[in-house]
């Protein structure tokens, strides 16, 4: 039944590509989100507005943002587009895209956050007369205004994502800054996020294990978290097993911890990565605890650059694989996803990691 259905966030041109160490061209970025919002995958995370310093891979996320913006790749269903981004000044790179379309006319950041209001928030006004501001037939605008909630047309959406980390160490190496500052630095990014409409998924890394600080890490910690992001207006925490150290029982306790701690298990998406080949049993002990929204890269692709040794996520042909022999419905479309992750592990010149999809096209 439809109750049973889960929801996979494709996460293959954002964490499967930015930890590639030679240049993949733009175009090949773009084909493969192209590729992949034609499987029926609905939620995409297409790139990062990170520091190009500290992941070069992810300089040219603004192109494939405004690429998306100017020409709705084909989908048999809506797409919603994720966008990473740790700071305001990610965030101000991502707008200035965004607003070229919106027109909103200003670029203020809130300095206290948004009073509460009825449901949905504030809607943007989209009838701006500015006439530099691109037909919004198939804008993000109308999607994000007038079809917010139950996009029918094939407008795209649009969300961010907001990273941190269960341990200081890792959080350091990854953002240069504690778990504290973090949070700090997403206070401007929340509030603005909402007073356009704008949803925001969080991630919490090395949730069950850490490169620095090993592999038990306080779910509890993970926990405290998680209520601080929701509190701030986070839409969806994604926990993330960074490192792969996660098992089946170190999954059931964080699962449990979350719970106790009142957190909504709708409210939640779990990130796993396969280094230590558990992302399936994880993903099924998640499953039975209710959890039904994943993220996987296609092909297995990823890795974390601030997480040495660490391998791809969970491939997203894997997943598939798994929720269909469950009955579980995807809407997404097997034998096209495993000819993508083919298609883009031999453009990488890796090799195809996902089983299933090699299982798959040798049929
Ligand atoms: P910093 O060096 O402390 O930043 O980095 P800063 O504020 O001191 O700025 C230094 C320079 O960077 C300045 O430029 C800024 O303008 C620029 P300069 O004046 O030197 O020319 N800068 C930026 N440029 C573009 N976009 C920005 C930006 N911010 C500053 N957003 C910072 C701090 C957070 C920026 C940096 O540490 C960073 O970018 N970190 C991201 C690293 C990353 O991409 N990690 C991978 C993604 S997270 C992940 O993979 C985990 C996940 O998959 C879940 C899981 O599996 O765990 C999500
Ligand atoms: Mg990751």
């Amino acid at each position: 039944s439809s109750r049973d259905a889960v929801r996979i966030v494709e996460v293959g041109p954002r964490d499967g590509l930015q930890n590639e160490k030679k240049v993949i061209p733009l175009a090949t970025k773009i084909e493969l989100v192209e590729k992949l919002a034609r499987t029926g995958l609905k939620t995409i995370e297409a790139g990062s507005f990170v520091s190009p310093k500290w992941t070069p891979q992810m300089a040219n996320s603004s192109e494939i943002l405004e690429y998306v913006l100017r020409n709705t790749p084909q989908s048999p269903t809506p797409i919603t587009y994720q966008w990473l981004l740790p700071n305001v000044k990610g965030f101000d790179n991502f707008l200035k895209l965004w607003n070229a379309q919106l027109s909103t006319g200003q670029d203020v950041y809130p300095t206290s956050p948004p009073s509460p209001g009825p449901e949905g928030g504030q809607v943007l006004n989209t009838s701006s007369k500015d006439p530099n501001v691109m037909p919004s037939a198939t804008s993000g605008a109308e999607a994000m205004g007038k079809e917010r909630a139950s996009s029918s047309a094939g407008s795209p959406l649009h969300e961010i994502s907001i990273f941190t980390a269960a341990t200081e160490s890792f959080t350091q190496k990854n953002t240069n800054c504690s778990i504290q500052e973090s949070l700090k630095r997403f206070e401007p990014i929340m509030w603005k996020a909402k007073e356009m409409d704008l949803k925001v998924r969080a991630y919490i890394s090395v949730a069950l294990g850490c490169p620095y600080e090993g592999p038990d890490v306080d779910p509890h910690k993970v926990a405290e978290l998680a209520v601080n992001l929701l509190e701030m207006g986070a839409d969806e925490i994604s926990v993330a097993d960074t490192t792969g150290m996660g098992t089946a029982p170190k999954t059931a306790k964080l699962l449990k911890t979350l719970d106790a701690a009142g957190i909504d298990k709708h409210d939640l998406a779990l990130h796993f990565h396969d280094t230590y080949g558990m992302a399936l049993v994880n993903s099924v002990v998640a499953l039975e605890h209710g959890i039904r929204t994943f993220d996987a890269a296609v092909g297995g692709l990823g890795g974390c650059p601030y997480s040495p040794g660490a391998t791809g996520n969970v491939a997203t042909e894997d997943l598939v694989h798994l929720f269909h022999s469950l009955g579980m419905p995807t809407g997404v479309n097997m034998e096209e996803l495993s000819e993508i992750g083919e298609w883009i592990s031999a453009e990488l010149a890796k090799s195809n990691e996902s089983s299933a999809g090699k299982a798959t096209l040798a049929q």
